[in-house]
Order: C-alpha cells, then structure tokens, then sequence
C-alpha cells in the first residue's frame, strides 16, 4: 500500500498522522488475520470487501457505521432520482458504505472527542477520505470509479473541500451525490457536542450551501425527494 495521501507528502503527512495510520493499518491487518477466510473470499469476491471492512467500521465507532448505512439509503435514494441504474448504482453503494472506514485510522482520541475539535485535530481528520481511498484499493477487485467517489466525497463546488480541490463538474458525480447525503445525516444526527438540527435547518442548510458547497440541481433533487417529510420554507 502506498504511502502517499493526495498532495500530502510522505512526511509531511507521517508527521500529522503517523500514529493514526499505523493504528489504521494495524487494525485492519488484525481484522484481515482474524477474518481470513473471509479474506480470502473477498479477494475472489468483491462482494466481500464492504463487509470486511464494516465490522473495522462498527468496531472503531458505532456512529460511523450507522452514519456510513443512512448515507447509503440516501445516496441511493437521490441516484436512482437522477438515472444512475444497474452495476453504476452497485458502486455507488459501495461507495457510501465504504466511505468513511478511513476513520479506522483516525485516533480515537479525535474521533470520539466530546470538546470541540482544535485546528491540528481537524487537519488529522481531513486525512479520512484519502485514508479510506487507500484502504479500499488494497483490495485490487474494488473497481477505480469507486475509488475516486470515496476519495472525493468531502469536495466541495467552490475548489474549497479537500482532498483534490476539485471545482464543480470535475469532481465525481457519485461524490456529488455522496457529500448532499453525507451531510444531510450529518446535520440530522445528534452528536455529543451538539443537538440534531431539524429536517427544516437542515433543508435551509442545504439550500445555503447550493453552487458553493453543494451541487445545485442535486440539492434541489434531494429537497423534493424527502420532501414528504420536511416544511422548509
Ligand atoms: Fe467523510
């Protein structure tokens, strides 16, 4: 495995997060020793890898786990409004389960802080998508396009999201698609340092960030989709 992260130098990146690779890639040899029949059949299966590397999931944070399943439904949800059918949409479910679980390499310290988190913390968390873009292509079965949804699901359309700075059509539509269900349950969810934000904050959250953080038409795709159960006005 690589140990170059995006743009992020080797050292550069050893320095800022040495230990919580290392904690990554430990825990994911010990889960593959402990599994390795399982192992095994993911490398002739690619149907596998996503439940290998749930259960890493689940065991570092049970709120990721259940965070990376309701993106799912979502990301889903919203591809199917836009066309995606067929093997495209298989990936794309990979791809929301799959796209945090370089948080297994986040030091828990961080992950599950209470306080909030200091400028060095969220340098160290921003690795997760590369991280995770890493981690899924050690399976060499796991297709490039779900690769490069994981890696991207935290751009943004102003250049301003990270890993890439990819601006606008140039990042991925599946990681469009990804970020607007990511956050939406994000925002949702109740977390220690912060109560959940109504469907309707959320929604107006949304609609904030469209053109900016957000794809447009997405957003307003999504907003109709749920729309059943939100009153944003
Ligand atoms: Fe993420």
């Amino acid at each position: 495995m690589s140990l170059e992260i995006g743009s992020i130098k080797k050292n550069e990146m050893l320095s800022l997060a040495d230990e919580s690779f290392c904690y990554g890639l430990s825990g994911l040899t010990s889960l593959i020793i402990n599994n390795q029949e399982k192992f095994d059949k993911a490398q002739a299966c690619c149907s596998t890898v996503p439940e290998i590397l749930t259960v890493a999931i689940e065991a570092k944070d049970h709120y990721t786990h259940k965070h990376s399943v309701r993106v799912t439904s979502l990301a889903v949800a919203l591809a199917e409004c836009v066309g995606f059918q067929g093997q495209e949409l298989e990936d794309l479910k990979m791809a929301s389960l799959l796209h945090d679980v370089g948080k297994i390499g986040i030091p828990s310290e961080i992950l599950l802080k209470r306080d909030k988190l200091t400028d060095e913390d969220r340098k160290v968390l921003r690795l997760h998508p590369t991280m995770s873009a890493e981690i899924i292509e050690y399976f060499q079965c796991v297709p490039d396009d779900i690769i490069k949804t994981v890696r991207h699901h935290h751009e943004r359309i102003d250049g301003e999201g990270y890993p890439g700075k990819l601006k606008g059509a140039d990042i991925p539509l599946a990681s469009r698609i990804l970020a607007i269900a990511d956050s939406w349950d994000a925002m949702t969810a109740d977390r220690p340092y912060r109560r959940a934000l109504t469907k309707s904050e959320a929604g107006r959250e949304l609609r904030d960030g469209k053109g900016i953080q957000f794809d447009e038409m997405l957003v307003d795709l999504f907003l109709v989709m749920i729309s059943s159960s939100l009153s944003v006005h």
